[in-house]
């Protein structure tokens, strides 16, 4: 196995792809790259380019967007556009699925523009999230429902990390590998792989303890059971910096859902995250690494989806680290 695949060599040597499907894979990650490597010198001279603000708006999730999260839509969806091997966007971002091409790429995209913007601030890291699915054979001429029933079999997920460094972290369901930009070059160039979380990892556990009045009893329940036990808190509030941390020491990241609005609880109780571009592309990719991703009960890659901007509660990481989560979360 070659220690250091190229990013074009990943898509070349993906399983379950025809040699069409490849190609279009192939040109759907230099896109992501080529967004990437745009979004990374963005970032760096945002603060300088007064770029780290609000727009203004607000999305459809209702939460406040930040330039730069405007600023992330328009890169991808332009370098994606360009890839013509996308069928359907589906964003954070924006409302309904955008028909690229005339629909007639090879497969849709699901995408977290820009995750973790309100590190923007305070030039703390955000990531970029990619979720590839292949267009299921039941098209009803509608784009939403057409995304729905393809979310379920993801052929690629992707994410990025603007940080120290910037990564791109990619898998195909075999095996996760990583490349990070180099500046000289303008191109992401592999670091040794794959990479999988590991046997004997840390103990990190990244989790917004504010939130606990608020989570249900068996979520309460693990916080609770971490007192005393050695392990350590880590909690960067963007996904993908958590994530990674995680998978590259050994962790586990929980956004649970919350009570019910009668009982002290926001009438969220399927959390903050959302399905089809923050869970399923974290759980596919923790898969290939040997690791697991629940929704407090099930497994992520099971939940089915029926709306595209659906929310889920999140369980991700070390495999032994989600069991142990699910024996004390759902045994009272
Ligand atoms: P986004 O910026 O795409 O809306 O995602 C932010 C998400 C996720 O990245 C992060 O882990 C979580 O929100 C943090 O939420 P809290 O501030 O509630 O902890
Ligand atoms: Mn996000
Ligand atoms: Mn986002």
């Amino acid at each position: 196995m070659d220690s250091r695949l190229s990013l074009e060599g990943m898509a070349g040597e993906a399983k379950g792809l025809s040699e069409e499907e490849r190609v279009a894979a192939r040109k759907i990650l230099l896109a992501i790259s080529a967004g990437a490597r745009e979004m990374a010198g963005l970032l760096a001279s945002g603060p300088l380019g007064g770029l780290t603000g609000a727009s203004g708006a607000v999305n459809v999730q209702g939460e406040e967007v930040q330039t730069f999260d405007e600023i992330a839509q328009d890169v991808f969806t332009r370098t994606l556009r360009g890839s013509a091997s996308v069928a359907l966007l589906v964003s954070e971002e924006r409302e309904d699925p955008e028909v690229l091409g005339g629909g007639s790429g090879s497969f849709h995209v699901a995408m977290d523009p820009l995750d973790g913007s309100s590190n923007l601030a305070v030039s703390g890291p955000v990531g970029s999230i990619f979720c590839v699915f292949r267009p299921s054979s039941r098209k009803t001429g509608e784009p939403s429902t057409d995304v729905l029933a393809a979310a379920v079999s993801p052929v690629m997920a992707a994410y990025v990390l603007y940080s120290v460094s910037t990564l791109l972290v990619v898998s195909f369901g075999q095996e996760v590998r990583q490349f990070a930009l180099d500046l000289s070059r303008g191109e992401f160039l592999p670091l040794p792989g794959p990479v999988r979380f590991p046997e004997k990892g840390s103990k990190i556990v990244s989790l917004n303890a504010g939130n606990a009045s608020r989570w249900r009893e068996g979520d309460q329940r693990y916080l609770r059971s971490l007192d005393g036990t050695a392990y350590t808190a880590r909690y960067v509030g963007a996904l993908v910096m958590d994530f990674h941390r995680n998978l590259l020491k050994g962790g586990l990241y929980l956004y649970p859902g919350d009570l019910p609005k009668d009982s002290r609880g926001t009438g969220h109780p399927e959390g903050k995250l959302r399905l089809l571009y923050e869970a399923i592309p974290m759980a596919w990719i923790a898969r290939a690494a040997g690791g697991e991703a629940v929704d407090g009960h099930r497994p992520i890659l099971d939940v089915p989806p029926v709306h595209i901007h659906q929310r889920v509660p999140l369980v991700v990481g070390t495999a032994s680290l989600v069991a142990d989560y699910l024996r004390i979360a759902t045994t009272p």
